[in-house]
């Protein structure tokens, strides 16, 4: 049987959510319940309220939620809007949050989601095939030339961005683009460099990221959760790319600043206090032992903040 999704360094995120009798933690990314099930064997008294846009990640989670009654709460939903969801649920504060962002080994298991660059697959990549977005196959045949070379630039931060966005076009006029061997065919073609392998992840990269707005939800579900944790609570985000860990990195250390007014001023006039205690200044990465087990978790990097504030 596929396993759904091996998580990802684990131990290092148990240790490091610091986990408290009775706490409450939300999952943002349950995908197969590996971390949400660490948390609640690891502390007995805790409850996870657990989101995942994805309809298989819910239905496979039912397994998980039987073996945890009254203390797992799953909703399918992008983590962008949990916030929402939890006061609806009547939770004002929580004591930690997990992101363990990015796609799971499932969807790249499953061509048909349109992930697996090699095995042939409709071009969809949404996460939540129920949300009325558009699917990859939409984008590449009908968004202008100059949009689809500043997504592949800009999220998949692919130096022949531009000549890939050409092939797309020029491609398209004699033949729709419908699946990603077709279209990973099109980046072999029209790309000089010879590292084919990283031109086509990146872009696969980019159109995942911009269709699944998924750097907007992760700025917005920083921002939340840094205010709803408790003194002391822990906010722990795993990343997969460069430019989520970027955007983890800027907000724990401006949370951790407080104040942005320019450097040039005398005083501080914004009155932002610091919020955030940066726990780990380089991010942790997975042991040895571990990418050799699991190759997908090679490029993981894993960034913890603590909230400031007197612990009750
Ligand atoms: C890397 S997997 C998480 C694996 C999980 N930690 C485990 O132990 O199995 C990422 C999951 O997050 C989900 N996801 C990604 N972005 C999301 C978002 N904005 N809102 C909700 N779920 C999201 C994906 O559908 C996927 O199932």
């Amino acid at each position: 049987m596929e396993t759904y999704h091996v998580p990802v360094m684990l131990h290092e995120v148990l240790e490091h959510l610091a986990l408290k009798p009775n706490g409450v933690y939300v999952d943002g990314t349950f995908g197969g319940g590996g971390h949400t099930s660490g948390i609640l064997e690891a502390e007995p008294s805790a409850k996870v309220f657990a989101f995942d846009r994805d309809g298989d990640a819910i239905t496979c989670g039912r397994d998980v939620s039987g073996k945890f009654p009254g203390r797992l709460f799953l909703f399918r939903e992008n983590f962008r809007f949990f916030r929402t969801q939890l006061a609806m649920e009547r939770i004002r504060k929580i004591d930690g949050m997990l992101l363990d962002l990015g796609i799971s080994s499932h969807f790249v298991d499953t061509p048909e989601r349109g992930y697996n660059m090699t095995l042939e697959g409709r071009l969809d990549m949404r996460m939540n095939q129920d949300e009325d977005v558009i699917t990859a196959a939409e984008l590449v045949n009908e968004y202008p030339e100059s949009e689809i070379r500043r997504i592949i630039y800009d999220y998949g931060e692919e130096r022949e961005a531009g000549r890939i966005a050409e092939g797309i076009v020029v491609e398209r006029a004699r033949k729709p683009i419908q699946t990603t061997v077709e279209l990973g065919e099109i980046i072999d073609r029209w790309t000089r460099s010879p590292h084919k392998l990283k031109a086509k992840a990146r872009v696969f990269q980019a159109i995942r990221i911009y269709i699944n707005g998924e750097l907007e939800a992760l700025r917005e579900a920083l921002v939340d959760a840094t205010a709803l944790l408790n003194p002391g609570g822990r906010l722990a985000v795993i990343s997969f790319q460069s430019l989520e860990d970027r955007i983890v990195k800027q907000l724990f250390q401006r949370y951790e600043r407080g104040c942005v007014c320019p450097p040039e001023f005398p005083a501080c006039v914004c009155g932002r206090k610091p919020s955030l205690t940066v726990v780990t200044r380089k991010p942790l990465t997975p042991s040895p032992v571990e990418i050799t087990a699991n190759r997908r978790a090679r490029s993981a990097r894993l960034r913890i903040a603590e909230k400031k504030g007197a612990q009750g």
